[in-house]
């Protein structure tokens, strides 16, 4: 017989959340709290998720998005989307105008003494932190006085998630979607210079145009990105047999400031790495090889050159990487891009795309999965 919905998703979520306080308790780790003081082992970037928990975290917060679709009023699903632009807003005001680093500092603290030392109006302080305590980034201990809930403590500064935010736009960019999808000049192209950040921000160049043209923001943008690799490095590291590649050349295709080959050349300690970019990145990446991994590179295992990708790779190299490049541009760039780098490529060389995929707490599967036993060692 079909298993009615609510019934699978509350299968599915029991089997997730079981599975999840089984790998807690047997990794010996404290129970989850979201008003905990200190982050929690498993929202440490150094931690290694097992298979076991990294699905059932994945599968409980799938069912709760496909419980939320369920459950919610259609209308009330309406009104929280068009609202969910303020969390954004208020996440970036809580951060830029020092709220979080404050709070850090103190177990709780008042509205008023918080605004006293912002010089910021206290009524309109208080909106603000209220709105994040219903998002789970505060807690409201009592009548106006906030601190900050785990997910907040990632706002601190030296963090992932506050490296990330460090990079404004997305805002201008999403409201420019409408008019990219809908404006003559724009609607039917591809063209990378014919896209919402265009619009946006008001110029002709494309977003990496744009960027060398403003090096302060193409640094601020480095780092975020930088953000992203170092949040997922261990299961990088983890998820790919890396060590069937020892002995090989590798070209870093867009290498960035070169972390990725930085971390890999720690890993394959018989292999080369090019780092190849644009020349006003190559410069900072070769400051950072020279600091962090001169050894390396006096062996010759780190080179850092420029190269544009959309011209013919001239590097001979068994491993050809990609990683958060393809995202950035069209259909016809990336084939473009991967073309023009296979030009010197043997025919068994390896192309690795690395992409980061955003969960969505939802998931956009029409049928549902039955409910699944996540037995140890899944
Ligand atoms: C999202 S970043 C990824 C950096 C790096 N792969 C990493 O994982 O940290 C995209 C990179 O592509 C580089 N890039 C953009 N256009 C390029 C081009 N035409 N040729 C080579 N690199 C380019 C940028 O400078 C930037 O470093």
């Amino acid at each position: 017989m079909k298993m009615d919905e609510l019934d699978a998703l509350q299968a599915s979520l029991n089997c997730a959340l079981d599975a999840l306080r089984d790998e807690l308790s047997a990794q010996n780790l404290p129970p989850l709290s979201s008003t905990a003081t200190e982050q929690h082992p498993l929202d440490d970037p150094a931690y290694l998720s097992s298979p076991r928990i990294f699905e059932a975290r994945r599968l409980a917060l799938g069912c709760i998005g496909q419980l939320r679709n369920l459950l919610q009023v259609p209308y009330e699903k309406v009104v929280e989307q068009s609202f969910a632009v303020y969390d954004t807003a208020c996440m970036n005001i809580a951060v830029s105008t020092g709220m979080i680093d404050i709070l850090a500092e103190s177990p709780a603290l008042s509205v008023v003494e918080l605004a006293k030392r912002l010089d910021l109006h206290p009524i309109k302080v208080a909106t603000v932190l209220r709105y994040l305590a219903t998002q789970g980034w505060l807690i409201e201990h009592e009548y106006n006085v906030f601190s900050l809930a785990r997910p907040g403590l990632e706002l601190r500064k030296e963090h992932n998630g506050r490296v990330w935010t460090g990079t404004p736009g997305k805002p201008r960019v999403a409201m420019s979607l409408l008019d990219m999808m809908t404006l003559p000049d724009c609607k039917f192209s591809t063209s990378r210079e014919k896209t919402a950040f265009q619009l946006s921000h008001n110029t002709s160049l494309s977003l990496f145009d744009h960027l060398k043209a403003h090096p302060a923001e193409f640094e601020q943008w480095s780092k975020s990105v930088r953000s992203l690799g170092a949040a997922s490095q261990k299961a990088l590291i983890n998820d790919y047999p890396w060590a069937s590649l020892d002995s090989k050349t590798f070209v870093d295709c867009g290498g960035g400031h070169g972390y990725l080959s930085m971390l890999l050349s720690q890993e394959l300690k018989n292999s080369k790495f090019i780092i190849q970019d644009l020349p006003e990145v190559v410069r900072m990446t070769k400051k950072n090889v020279e600091r962090e991994y001169l050894d390396q590179q006096k062996e010759g295992r780190l080179i850092v050159e420029p190269h544009d990708f959309f011209q013919p790779q001239h590097r001979k190299a068994d491993v050809y990487m990609f990683r958060y490049i393809l995202h950035n541009w069209s259909n016809d760039d990336c084939v473009t891009i991967l073309k023009k780098s296979a030009s010197a490529a043997p025919p068994e060389a390896k192309f690795l795309i690395i992409e980061y995929i955003p969960h969505r707490s939802a998931s956009t599967h029409r049928t549902l999965p039955a409910p699944l036993s996540m037995t140890s060692g899944a």
